[in-house]
């Protein structure tokens, strides 16, 4: 009968426990995935007990207490604090989602943080992002067009515009394609939830003029069919998109140009 277990060094063990702080009166405790590709060791977690009536209220906060006043070498994304740069994505209690629009009065008892899952690590909660931003680049995320650019910018109508509303505001924080069982499964072929969203950006766009040739770029087994609704994307989406919605839409062209 198979046997499914970890490999040895994949073991998460048990971290370090760092003590309340002296005359903090309120605390809350942080368990944090730990993992250092230079020490040799395996992932542990380590806990931390953060004074949260010094600290701002967000998770995001919390870890840059950590970081200045207990441990230094906590490593993490950040960039905006206001959930626009999508750097800070991480699993926050179970949920993929934006350290610092994740309220720490939002979790009932410890916080429990790791990295987005499924990715390889760089460092404690640092995703390796290359190859889903190589899957970026190949959707082409740019204007195409053949017609010459007028003196001024290519017009939309109001109505040609809101068409990229839900669309536009995405901040590539990969919360929806991490949280992906396809994606998990089948992510060197798959492009998730998070590159369709974006590859329909542009199909949706009344002023590209390249539909033809990305709907044929995305006819595939993999890149697009591996979707098997699930729902995972817009159920976490930080932003409150819709992803599963952009891949139904694609789905839809996919048929109708058939027709
Ligand atoms: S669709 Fe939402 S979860 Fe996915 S990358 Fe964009 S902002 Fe992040
Ligand atoms: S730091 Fe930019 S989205 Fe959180």
């Amino acid at each position: 009968m198979a046997e499914f277990v970890l490999p040895a060094n994949s073991k998460i063990g048990t971290g370090k426990s760092w003590p309340k702080p002296d005359a903090a009166t309120t605390t809350k405790t942080f368990r944090v995935y730990r993992w250092n590709p230079d020490d040799g060791e395996n992932p542990r977690v380590d806990t931390f007990e953060v004074d949260v009536e010094n600290c701002g209220p967000m998770v995001l906060d919390a870890l840059i207490k950590i970081k200045n006043e207990i441990d230094p070498t906590l490593t993490f994304r950040r960039s905006c604090r206001e959930g626009v740069c999508g750097s800070c994505a991480m699993n926050i209690d179970g949920t993929n989602t934006l350290a610092c629009t994740k309220y720490v009065s939002d979790v009932e008892g410890e916080v429990k943080i790791y990295p987005l899952p499924h990715m390889p690590v760089v460092k404690d909660l640092v995703p390796d992002l290359t190859h889903i931003y190589a899957q970026y680049t190949s959707i082409e995320p740019w204007l195409k067009a053949e017609t010459p650019a007028p003196e001024r910018e290519r017009l939309q109508s109001p109505e040609e515009r809101a068409k990229l509303d839900g669309l536009w505001e995405c901040i590539l924080c990969f919360s929806c394609s991490t949280s992906c069982p396809s994606y998990w499964w089948n992510g060197d072929r798959y492009l998730g939830p998070a590159i369709l969203l974006q590859a329909y950006r542009w199909i949706a766009d009344s002023r590209d003029e390249a539909t033809g040739e990305r709907l044929d770029q995305l006819e595939d087994p993999f890149r697009l069919y591996r979707c098997h609704t699930i729902m995972n994307c817009t159920k976490t989406c930080p932003k409150g998109l819709n992803p599963a919605k952009a891949i139904a839409e694609i789905k839809r062209l996919m048929v109708e140009r058939k027709g």
